[in-house]
């Protein structure tokens, strides 16, 4: 049968906020514009995922209030048969966004963080040795979920991010694929003492926006740069999780990792070119038609 991916992860409504700059301590400033749309991390990297074409079904949890974010997910393609709902109310993200498309983010993680530990050992109960489990930084329980697909002997993949030394510390070693942007790599290192290559983790992959990214492969020793495609940025958020959803969505096809790489890129560098996160990731055809 089809291969799941099976995704804990955080789902928020995401309230955007056009600035002329980012403000300052004390300051008061006016936003050009206000967009509200579906929004977390965890949300982001599903609709990536199955976008791609992949079959993903998102672990998380929402409250009464978040019956249009469990609706919109399930129109974008997502398996939406775990979210649960919980007495906190839906996460939401406060994005502040400048003129160059750079972000700040508040979140405030509501029910993402009010997982029990039996919804996710029930969601986790069809999973087998031939799917992939993904995970973030935006919800509780993530340990216990990580160990458990270890245990089942799936393919374990981590986004560092919003970046915990303590977090990644505790499920490095039952990682196969690690994601970083630069300053989670840097922020990584100093935490370990030891280069992303040097992690015991077999593919670590560094994103490092316009400049492409670096793979780190331990089993074969070797580092690659990969150079990612030019584009004029408006809006890099949500840009890192749909290049993690679509690189998984890669090598839940069987993509070699190179070329999943590849496609996460393409993906990751429309998603810059456009005002939004999970609403306006584009579809396979979309990334294929915009860079062919
Ligand atoms: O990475 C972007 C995401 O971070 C936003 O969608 C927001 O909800 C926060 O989780
Ligand atoms: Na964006």
């Amino acid at each position: 049968g089809q291969m799941t991916i099976f995704n804990l992860g955080s789902v928020n409504a995401d309230l955007f906020y056009r600035l002329p700059h980012l403000p300052a301590a004390g300051e008061t400033l006016a936003a050009a514009g206000f967009t509200r749309g579906l929004g977390g991390k965890g949300a982001n990297m599903s609709v990536a995922a199955a976008r791609a074409g992949a079959h993903c079904l998102h672990i998380g949890a929402v409250g009464a209030d978040g019956a249009w974010a469990v609706e919109r997910l399930t129109e974008y393609g997502v398996d939406t048969r775990q979210l649960r709902e919980v007495e906190e109310p839906t996460g939401h993200a406060i994005v502040l966004l400048d003129a160059e498309g750079e972000n700040s983010i508040v979140i405030f993680p509501g029910a993402n963080h009010a997982l029990s530990e039996t919804h996710i050992a029930e969601a986790m109960g069809s999973a087998t040795s031939n799917d992939i489990f993904l995970f973030q930084n935006e919800t509780n329980a993530q340990r216990q979920a990580a160990e458990q697909a270890s245990r089942l002997g799936m393919k374990v993949a981590y986004a560092a991010a919003p970046f915990s030394a303590e977090a990644t510390l505790a499920v490095l070693p039952l990682l196969d694929v690690l994601i970083l942007n630069a300053v989670e790599a840097q922020q990584l290192e100093q935490a370990t003492g030891r280069a992303a290559e040097s992690l015991p983790v077999r593919d670590v992959v560094i994103t490092l926006g316009g400049d492409g990214c670096r793979w780190h492969n331990t089993d074969a020793g070797s580092v690659r740069d990969l150079s990612a495609p030019k584009v004029t940025p408006v809006d890099t958020t949500g840009a890192g999780d749909t290049f993690t959803g679509y690189l998984l969505a890669g090598l839940d096809r069987g993509m070699p990792m190179e070329q999943a790489i590849g496609l996460a890129q393409k993906a990751g560098a429309l998603m810059v070119t456009r005002y939004g996160t999970a609403d306006v990731i584009p579809d396979l055809k979309e990334v294929q038609e915009a860079f062919s």
